[in-house]
């Protein structure tokens, strides 16, 4: 390797959190979030990682695609039987992670995670192409696999045996019901900003806390 990875230092300077003039709501301030890093072409803006817990107490973590939010909470789409799949059904206290470079912004929440209902799952399954809703049929997700198995092909045979491709039941929507959401924007010599809002029964408390 040529470069010596502590010597590579980068300067946050893209911008600043004042929590006082922070909205009560933080879907408001997360939507301007996330509006701000598809209008800066951030490469998947919609990308996080999520934690799970395994059976034997090891957080484990994975990329995937948020495909809705309102104040009921983040919804993506995966297959239940798949290692996240029976994770979160185990425990449902899960983590999620943005990272936002192009921003130097990062979001953290916290967490319950649940199933959404088949008919919401229908709807996102059957807008995708059908090739990914073929790939959903042909994957489990997860599962070991003999290594000369072309899942592509198998795609392709799908395809083409005119069979009506089904949502299988193992595969839907995960809504991430949050109660702890971390806005953290980069600052110069390392004192970065960092707002947290917290549920209580009523509303959402917000707080600084130091970088
Ligand atoms: C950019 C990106 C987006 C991804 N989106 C999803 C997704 O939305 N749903 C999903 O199940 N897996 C997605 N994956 C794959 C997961 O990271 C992971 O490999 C897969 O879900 C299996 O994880 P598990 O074995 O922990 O269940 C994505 C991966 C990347 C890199």
């Amino acid at each position: 390797m040529k470069n010596k990875l502590a010597d590579i230092r980068k300067v946050y300077m893209k911008g600043s959190i004042n929590v006082s003039e922070l909205p009560d709501n933080p879907f408001e301030e997360f939507k301007k979030w996330m509006e701000q890093a598809i209008e800066a072409q951030a490469e998947e803006p919609t990308a996080f990682v999520l934690s799970t817990l395994s059976e034997d107490q090891f957080p484990t973590s994975r990329v995937v695609l948020l495909k809705e939010f309102n104040e009921q909470g983040f919804v993506f789409f995966t297959n239940y039987h798949s290692r996240k799949g029976r994770e979160l059904t185990q425990h449902p206290k899960v983590s999620m992670n943005f990272f936002w470079t192009e921003l130097e912004r990062q979001v953290r929440v916290l967490g319950i995670a649940e199933r959404i209902s088949p008919e919401e799952s229908d709807t996102y399954f059957y807008s995708r192409p059908i090739e990914s809703q073929a790939g959903a049929v042909v994957s489990s997700q997860s599962q070991k696999i003999d290594p000369n198995l072309d899942l592509a092909e198998e795609v392709k045979k799908l395809l083409n045996s005119g069979e009506k491709i089904v949502r299988p039941e193992h595969w839907g929507g995960i809504r991430i019901r949050p109660h702890y959401i971390e806005f953290w924007q980069g600052r110069p010599s390392r004192i970065h900003d960092r707002a947290v809002y917290e549920k209580t029964e009523q509303t959402w408390l917000k707080s600084r806390l130091a970088p």
